[in-house]
């Protein structure tokens, strides 16, 4: 495995593998590695002959206030994690090498998709996400990228710039990796303190809940909602920030659920971390499944 921080390198290595009729898949992190970033390698591991995992925390999808400058970083744990997952090549670039000129005068944006849940309540978040990604997008060209369900609204944002910018990327989704309590897995639950960690794992079970409920019958997304929102005030240190159940399609919030593919999602704030987590699902006649 090697470690490369210039664009140039990485692009003259990653050429040589491109000649010789290898398959790049690529994972884009913001590092400080854990299983549920390990999953996609290994998935990414297998679909490929190369695997590229790059390690950025990038400053343009962070809004002000947010924690860009406390966001845990450890270059050399991320790949030793990386190696043992028979990685190729970690892209570690620094700010400077990203962004030569400081914050950049074009971006990627997206419209109507971040409207409503985390795109609502972090402006710009999504442009920083779209932009980075598409820089690292064509510094790469891999074949394949991989992306987690846990960030389900960047995952449908990403997948709809990959078809409307024509990005020869096949975007493949990754299910949410969990602690044995359900907590889904964050680089950002190392902010809680052990009582907040205790509680964690009621974001989850407050979302299935309200998932069973529709699996019940209720077709009312108001009343599941609602439902949810009692259950996260409950949580003893916790601000619910959204909940929100939204067609997949447009990522518009629903009143009355019918035949269709919805997410629903919540961010919840416990102490210093802004936690999320989500459930996709299909409704198919009578039949609700996760999706
Ligand atoms: P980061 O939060 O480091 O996540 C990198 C990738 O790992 C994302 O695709 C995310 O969805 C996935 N991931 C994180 N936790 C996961 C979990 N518990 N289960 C499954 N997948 C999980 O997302 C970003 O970085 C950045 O926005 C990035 C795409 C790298 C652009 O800067």
């Amino acid at each position: 495995m090697e470690i490369i921080k210039s664009i140039e390198k990485l692009r003259k290595v990653l050429w040589e593998h491109r000649k010789a009729g290898k398959s790049i898949g690529f994972v884009p992190t913001m590092g400080y590695l854990h299983e549920g970033h390990l999953n996609l390698v290994r998935q990414a591991r297998k679909d490929n002959d190369i695997v590229v995992v790059s390690i950025f925390v990038n400053p343009t999808q962070f809004g002000e206030g947010e924690d860009f400058d406390s966001y845990p970083r450890d270059l050399e744990r991320d790949a030793s994690l990386c190696e043992k997952e028979g990685v190729d090549y970690i892209f570690a670039p620094d700010t400077h090498e990203m962004y030569p000129d400081g914050a950049p005068l074009v971006y990627v944006d997206v419209l109507k998709l971040s409207d409503h849940l985390c795109g609502r309540f972090r402006p710009g978040h999504f442009r920083g996400v779209l932009t980075v990604v598409a820089k690292l997008f064509n510094i790469v060209m891999p074949d394949r990228a991989y992306f987690g369900k846990k960030d389900i609204q960047q995952l449908r944002i990403i997948m709809q710039m990959v078809k409307d910018l024509n990005f020869p990327i096949e975007i493949v989704p990754v299910e949410t990796t969990r602690e044995p309590d359900g907590l889904a897995m964050s680089s950002r639950n190392t902010y809680l303190s052990p009582e907040e960690r205790a509680v964690a794992p009621r974001i989850y079970e407050s979302l299935k809940e309200g998932f069973q409920i529709i699996k019940d019958g209720e077709r009312d997304a108001t009343k599941v909602v609602e439902h949810i929102l009692e259950k996260l005030e409950a949580i003893p240190g916790a601000r619910p920030q959204y909940v929100q159940i939204v067609s997949w399609d447009d990522m518009q919030p629903v009143k009355e659920l019918k035949d269709g593919i919805y997410v629903l999602a919540t961010a919840v704030f416990l102490g210093p971390a802004r936690l999320i987590d989500n459930i996709r699902f299909k409704i198919e006649g009578g039949d609700v499944d996760v999706y």
